[in-house]
C-alpha cells in the first residue's frame, strides 16, 4: 500500500524491486492521491509491468473479479498522516484503507506501517492515541527517532531516503513465510 506523501515514488526501487528480489509475490495498491501522483510520473505503469498486477487505486465493482491473490501480509510505505489517522479510527474510504482494515481485525495477518509524518503532525493531540491504537491492534509500527528523526515542516533535509532497509527487515520478522512466487 502506497499514500500520497513524500517518498512514494520509490516505492517501486525501494520496496518492490527488493521484495521481489527475494521471490516475494508483490500486489500493490495505492489511495487514491497516490495513484494520481504515481500515473503522473509513469510509475505506476512501471509497477504493474513488474509486478504483472493491476495497481489498485479504485475499488473493484461488485461484478468484478478480484483482481489480487489474497495476502498473506500488508506493508502500508509510505503512510500518510491522514491515512494513520483513518486507519486508526476505522474509516476505510479508499481501497487501500478497505483491505489494511479488515487485517487489522484478521488474525495471523501481519500488518507493517511507515508513517511518513513530520513533528507538526506528530502533535497533533490524536497522534499519540492513534499510534497506541495501531500497536494494541499488533501493527509492526517503522517509527521513532533512531528510524524516522521527526523535523518540523519544510525544514528536514532536502531530499531524505525512506527508511526502506528497516522497512524490509519489519517485514521479514513478522511474516518470514510471504509467499513465493509460484513459477
Ligand atoms: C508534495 C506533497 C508532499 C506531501 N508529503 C506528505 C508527507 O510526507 N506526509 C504526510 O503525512 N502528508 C504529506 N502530504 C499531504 C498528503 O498528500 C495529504 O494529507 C493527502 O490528503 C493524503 O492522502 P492519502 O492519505 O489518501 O494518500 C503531502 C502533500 C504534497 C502535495
Amino acid at each position: 500500500m502506497g499514500t500520497a506523501a513524500d517518498g512514494i515514488e520509490m516505492l517501486r526501487t525501494g520496496l518492490v524491486e527488493p521484495a521481489m528480489a527475494l521471490g516475494w509475490q508483490v500486489a500493490v495498491t495505492l489511495t487514491p492521491n497516490a495513484g494520481r501522483w504515481l500515473r503522473a510520473n509513469g510509475e505506476l505503469d512501471r509497477l504493474e509491468t513488474l509486478t504483472g498486477l493491476p495497481v489498485r487505486d479504485t475499488p473493484r465493482l461488485p461484478t468484478e473479479p478480484r483482481p489480487h491473490p489474497v495476502a498473506d501480509c500488508y506493508v502500508v510505505a509510505p503512510a500518510s498522516a491522514n491515512y494513520v489517522a483513518k486507519l486508526a479510527t476505522g474509516v476505510s474510504d479508499n481501497q487501500a484503507l478497505t483491505q489494511v482494515s479488515e487485517a487489522l481485525g484478521t488474525i495471523g495477518v501481519p500488518v507493517v506501517v511507515f508513517p511518513r509524518v513530520n513533528a507538526a503532525h506528530a502533535r497533533h493531540p490524536a497522534w499519540q492515541g492513534h499510534l497506541e491504537t495501531l500497536r494494541k491492534a499488533n501493527v509492526d509500527l517503522v517509527y521513532g527517532p533512531d528510524v524516522w528523526p521527526l523535523y518540523e515542516p519544510r525544514e528536514g533535509p532536502e531530499v531524505r531516503e525512506l527508511p526502506w532497509p528497516t522497512i524490509m527487515e519489519s517485514i521479514q520478522q513478522v511474516a518470514p513465510n510471504a509467499s513465493r512466487r509460484s513459477d
